[in-house]
């Protein structure tokens, strides 16, 4: 198989780090997203030694800020002169208590929906230049779960749960993909595919970190014990990004 440029946001650890190992352990050159720079050069020289790919490299921004996640794709066009793989997979299930980002924006929609699709939105020309580029989003089952979507208050200024947000930035994710795949169709753009994913439910550290409520807190501890393994959680994203099954399948949603 051709080595493949990945980008792969949020690979510190959990389903995204196992994506890296899986991809570096296959040869391809492997761009690792995260936003402290530190546990990055940790993980790459971890990816590194335990692949024997040295073409593990490191990429820092917060996703909370907009412009960190414009100045991460400005950085990327300098270094590199294409981009086959992108796979937006950094996300959370935030605080009980709605938190804004600096640039005023709900957490949860700028880190799940607003930075993936300007992600996806400024590495287009990037993902252009490869013979066969494809987009893989990480939505959630719960996007089922978010309740009656309200374009209204996509910032939850009206009602907020962390449930809510997440949910519902895992909804708009996936319509997202579907407008981006009908976009680039519209442009008659055929060499990008984008479709989204559910990874499954992951033992992780997904939400343990977020204060959620005594209860809510004390599911996630304890979902732990039955929940599957991160390199469960990782195959369906790395079969969207190198399988040549699903080459010109795009704007789709596909349970892990
Ligand atoms: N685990 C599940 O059961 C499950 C189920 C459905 C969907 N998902 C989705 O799968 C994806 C991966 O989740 P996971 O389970 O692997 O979670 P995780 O272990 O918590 O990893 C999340 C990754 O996102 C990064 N991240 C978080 N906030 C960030 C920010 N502001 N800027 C930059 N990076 C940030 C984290 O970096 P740090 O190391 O700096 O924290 C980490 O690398 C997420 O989109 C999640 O919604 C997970």
């Amino acid at each position: 198989m051709k080595s493949k440029i990945v980008l792969i946001t949020g690979a510190t650890q959990g389903i995204g780090k196992e994506i890296a190992l899986a991809l570096a352990n296959n040869g391809h050159h492997v761009i690792i997203h995260g936003r402290n720079n530190t546990k990055l050069q940790t993980v790459a020289r971890e990816i590194k030694n335990a692949s024997g790919n040295n073409n593990v490299d490191i990429i820092t921004a917060d996703l909370f800020s907009l412009s960190e996640v414009k100045n991460m794709a400005d950085e990327f066009k300098r270094r590199y002169d294409r981009l086959d793989v992108l796979i937006n997979n950094a996300g959370a299930f935030l605080n009980k208590q709605r938190e804004v980002t600096g640039d005023g924006l709900e957490k949860t929609m700028t880190l799940n929906l607003f930075a993936p699709f300007l992600l996806m939105k400024s590495l287009t020309d990037d993902l252009l230049k490869s013979s066969s580029a494809r987009i893989i989003n990480l939505s959630s089952a719960m996007h089922r779960r978010g309740g009656r979507p309200d374009l209204g208050d996509v910032q939850s200024e009206k009602k907020y749960s962390p449930a809510r947000a997440y949910g519902l930035s895992k909804l708009y994710l996936i319509w997202i993909t579907r407008y981006m795949a009908k976009q680039l169709a519209d442009k008659g753009i055929k060499n990008i595919t984008v479709n989204a994913t559910h990874p499954g439910a992951v033992a992780t550290n997904f939400g343990q970190d977020s204060d959620k409520g005594f209860i809510t807190n004390m599911i996630f501890k304890i979902a732990l014990f039955f929940m599957d393994k991160p390199s469960k959680g990782a195959a369906a994203s790395i079969f969207l990004a190198t399988s040549p099954e699903v080459e010109n399948i795009t704007g789709e949603f596909f349970d892990n």
